[in-house]
């Protein structure tokens, strides 16, 4: 099949375990590209180079193979034959990956990754301009949201040692840079549908994309 489902929205709206559990109900591969720009993160800290200056940052952003599998059951991510799985979760690499990101050089390298990762279809993709930029033609666009609160208790259960006060604060500062960045910022793409996930369980907003799959 060559159906993509582009999923974007804000960080703690969901998008991961929603994409991964739509992808497994129909048998889709799953791409990741917030992992691409971590481990792009990644690889500038580990090289030292100075993340206060864009120049330096995209006249290195061609060097680091950055390899992304696509099974929802083992999403694995590599850095030169490094697995940098668990590293890019780290508060290192979240404070800092809004601003490689912001880099043009840097989404250009990237997106055309993704572009080749997403081939001829049969996936779930997840980020924040798939529907915009990355896959204008998806025929299936969703954007999730959900309340700040929400978005910041879900996050701080995954992550342990945080409180839900300190997560909104560092989900605030990074939602503020993605979305007011002059390259490709997070916005809702033409087409998309917005689902508000506040109230609603991993397995209703699931049902809910498989529903708007079918139509
Ligand atoms: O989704 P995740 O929180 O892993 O994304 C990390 C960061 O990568 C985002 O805060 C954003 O700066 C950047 N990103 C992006 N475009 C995407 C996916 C992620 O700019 N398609």
């Amino acid at each position: 099949t060559g159906l993509v489902v582009a999923m974007d929205g804000p960080s703690g709206s969901g998008k991961s375990s929603v994409s991964r559990g739509v992808a497994r109900a129909l048998g889709l591969r799953y791409l990741d590209t917030g992992a691409m720009y971590r481990a792009m993160t990644w690889w500038m800290l580990q090289q030292g180079v100075d993340l206060a200056d864009p120049a330096a940052i995209a006249a290195r952003s061609g060097e680091p193979g950055i390899v992304c599998a696509t099974d929802p059951d083992a999403p694995a991510i590599h850095v030169d034959g490094v697995d940098v799985g668990g590293p890019i979760r780290e508060a290192e690499v979240t404070g800092a990956v809004s601003v490689v990101a912001a880099v043009p050089e840097v989404r250009a390298r990237l997106v055309a990754l993704q572009r080749e990762a997403i081939g001829a279809g049969g996936i779930v993709v997840e980020g924040r301009d798939i529907g915009s930029v990355v896959c204008p033609d998806a025929p299936v666009k969703i954007y999730l949201t959900a309340s700040a609160e929400a978005r910041a208790r879900r996050r701080s259960a995954e992550l342990a040692g945080t409180t839900v006060e300190a997560q909104q604060e560092a989900m605030a500062r990074r939602d503020t840079l993605d979305s007011t960045r002059k390259t490709d910022p997070l916005s809702m793409a033409d087409g998309a549908v917005e689902l508000d996930t506040t109230a609603l369980s991993l397995d209703e907003v699931i049902a809910e994309v498989l529903r708007l799959v079918k139509e």
